[in-house]
């Protein structure tokens, strides 16, 4: 493949894993994380409190399924820039939009575009600011673009051993396939912003007022243990281990079967409701 002009130099690795690895599959899973993530959209939506007319940029939109609901709220008054480093996604995304006028999607690395300044009322992300290779640089430019009043409300996953729908697939993973290979720890990544202390020191460095990181519990909604096996070898922690040990398909067949068999003992094979938590980033932009 060509080297994509567009792909900025901050965040190369995100960029190439977002638009050839993670993205594409995302896509293809489509439907399924839409109504796995729906209470994580609800709290969202509860904290940040989006009202009608506000400017909202929001941080890694995907495939827009925070992005819709995010502009049903400001109405046609209001707008909502999406910005992700996904082509893949955000093709989907746009399809997604398209009709509403107050939406904007704009394929950009949030670490370092030159955003309006002071222009918008509301920073929001679902699961899209754990991925900077410079944090504080990262929201130091996202602080850039609130107005002053302006406020950031953004979710992150909570500590692994707070979501057993990934830790115990990951425990199989790892049973089956090894260590990963060493990496620095907080590497962008899913966990990365699992530490609240470390998560509340970033938004400090980076200049924001009454930062307040918070655990808060939900409810994911899977559909049938053989699915939640599948999804662990493809997304998360385990699906992450897979992508780097490259099983035969032996060995993935057994490892998704033992994830299976950890999951049904875990739930007693309802996995219509997993409980999980996350750290929900809570910030203001005084002045
Ligand atoms: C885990 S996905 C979440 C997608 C979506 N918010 C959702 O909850 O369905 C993370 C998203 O963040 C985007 N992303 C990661 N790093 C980014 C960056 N530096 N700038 C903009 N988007 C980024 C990825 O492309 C991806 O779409």
């Amino acid at each position: 493949m060509p080297p994509d002009p567009l792909a900025p130099e901050a965040n190369a690795a995100q960029w190439k894993n977002w638009n050839e690895i993670s993205g594409p599959k995302w896509v293809r899973l489509g439907s399924r994380m839409e109504a796995r993530f729906g209470d994580v959209n609800e709290l969202l939506l509860a904290r940040a409190a989006p009202q009608p007319g506000e400017h909202v940029l929001e941080i890694g939109c995907g495939l827009a399924s925070t992005t819709l609901p995010l502009a049903e709220r400001v109405g046609a008054g209001g707008h909502v820039l999406g910005v992700d480093l996904s082509e893949p996604m955000l093709a989907v995304a746009q399809e997604r939009v398209a009709g509403l006028t107050q939406v904007t999607l704009l394929r950009a690395d949030a670490q370092v575009h030159a955003f309006p300044q002071e222009h918008f009322d509301l920073v929001a992300s679902r699961f899209g600011v754990m991925f900077f290779a410079d944090p504080v640089a990262a929201f130091a430019n996202i602080r850039r673009a609130l107005r002053p009043g302006g406020r950031v409300c953004c979710a992150a996953w909570a500590d692994i051993a707070d979501n057993p729908h990934w830790e115990i697939p990951l425990a199989v993973a790892l049973r089956h396939l090894g260590p990963p290979k060493p990496r620095p720890p907080r590497t962008p990544g899913p966990l990365a912003f699992s530490d609240r202390d470390y998560v509340r020191s970033i938004l400090d460095a980076a200049g924001f007022d009454a930062v307040a990181v918070t655990i808060a519990p939900v409810f994911l909604h899977g559909t049938s243990i053989a699915e939640e096996a599948e999804l662990a070898c493809l997304i998360g922690p385990s699906g992450a281990l897979v992508a780097e040990k490259r099983p035969d398909a032996a060995t993935l067949a057994a490892l998704q079967a033992e994830i299976a068999a950890a999951l049904t003992a875990a739930t007693g094979g309802n996995v219509l409701r997993l409980a999980a938590r996350l750290n929900m980033i809570e910030a203001l932009r005084r002045h």
